[in-house]
Order: structure tokens, then sequence, then C-alpha cells
């Protein structure tokens, strides 16, 4: 059974600032926050620690139905752990950014994946639960009462990785995020919105406006209960 009720559903691509406003909203409502793509990337850290390839779907199905995955729903506390080990940094490694792609592909663990999620939130003490990631609004949670698609030209997209990468050159980073964009929304869809899904679009905002039109959306649909 899904809490729908309780999600507020944020997808979008890489550098759209989805994570930190997705944090940032759940600060000001004092409500949880959940960061789906950790978890995928929890789950391609537990594969690669088995010793097994994030290639071999075998392996990951075998990985996914065997993960003991705890993630806190603090926005202040984004501790995940994989069978008590903390996982936290672990995940970030350039190792796993590479191989997560092959893990998300696989459908019967994206199933199992989502069900964690819906079970995380339904669980949780918080009133809802700011859910980012990439098919929030269309698969894990497409009742939620709020679903948004924050997006951002992807030159913009491409400067600000750019930007909290230092040395980084904006023309790398940017053709880095096209190919995994591509890579990754050949299995679900997060560049364009599914019906009844609002459009945020950060291209000409900064933090706080775009902080303000999430607010803004969040309120319109709780109004109009
Ligand atoms: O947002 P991120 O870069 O931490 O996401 C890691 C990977 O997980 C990325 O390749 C996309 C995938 N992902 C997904 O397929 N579905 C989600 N709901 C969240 C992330």
């Amino acid at each position: 059974m899904t809490d729908a009720h309780k999600f507020i559903a944020i997808d979008g691509p890489a550098g759209s600032g989805k994570s930190s406003v997705s944090k940032a909203v759940a600060r000001r409502l004092d409500y949880g926050y959940l960061d789906t793509g950790a978890a995928y990337r929890a789950l391609a850290w537990h594969v690669l620690e088995g010793g097994a390839d994030t290639a071999d779907a075998e392996a990951v199905r075998s990985a996914a139905s065997d993960f003991p995955l705890s993630q806190q729903l603090d926005p202040d506390d984004r501790r995940v752990l994989v069978g008590g080990v903390d996982v936290t940094d672990a995940i970030r490694d350039p190792r796993v950014s590479a191989a997560v792609s092959g893990v998300a592909r696989v459908p019967e663990v994206r199933l199992q994946v989502n069900e964690i999620f819906r079970r995380m939130v339904a669980e949780s003490a918080y009133p809802a639960v700011v859910v980012e990631g990439r098919d929030i609004t269309t698969v894990v949670a497409p009742d939620a009462p709020v679903r948004i698609l924050l997006t951002a030209a992807p030159e913009v997209r491409a400067a600000r990785r750019a930007g909290e990468l230092a040395g980084s050159d904006a023309a790398a980073v940017g053709e880095a995020m096209r190919k995994r964009d591509a890579s990754d929304s050949s299995v679900v869809d997060f560049l364009n919105a599914a019906p009844g899904v609002t459009v945020v679009d950060s291209t000409h905002l900064d933090f706080t406006q775009t902080i303000d039109a999430v607010l803004a959306v969040i309120e319109r649909a709780f109004d109009a209960d």
C-alpha cells in the first residue's frame, strides 16, 4: 500500500539543483528528505563490495534481493548504511558513479527498490517527505499530491556541475553529463514532464528563487485540497 499522500515528488536531471533545493524545501517545511539516487548508489556499492560486476544483471538482482539499506530521512543527516556499514562517502566515489547506471537499468531491481522507498516514506514519522529522483513523479508515487520536474538548460546544468567540481572544465563536465543523462533517460524519462507534473525551470532562477518556486507549487497544491 502506497502512502502516496506523504510524497512531495521531485524529479530532474543532474545539475538541475534538485538535491540542494529538495533538502532546503524539506528543512523549511519540517518534512523528511529522501535521496533515491543515493539508494541506487548504495546498491551499486553493495554489488561491487560483493566482488560482482554491475554489468551482470543476475548478480545485481541477487544483490538487490539481500540489500540491507538504511537511510536517514533527516535533511541535515544524510547517512546511508548498508548492513550497518556507513557508505555515505563511499557512494560518491567515481568507481560507484561509473557503476550505478548499470544497476539502475535492471527492471526487477527498480521494482524492489521502489518498494523500499514506499516503505521508508510510509513508516517515517514526518508528515511528508520530499523524495527526489528520476521516476518519483511517474512510477514511485504517481498519485503524490505534489509532483514537480525541476529542469534547467543543459549548458546551465553543466556550468553548475563544473562549479561544484573544483578545477574541472565546463565543456568536459557537460559532455559527461550529456552521456549519463542519455543513458539514464533510456530507462526512465526524466527530461519531459508527465501529464499533471509541474515544471519548475531554474535556468534563470538563483537558488533562493528556485526554492520559492517549489514552495509556491507545494502551497498551491495543498491550498487546492
Ligand atoms: O542522482 P544521482 O546521480 O545520485 O543518481 C544516481 C543514479 O541512480 C543515476 O545514474 C540515476 C539513477 N537513479 C534512477 O535511475 N532512479 C532514481 N529514482 C534515482 C536515481
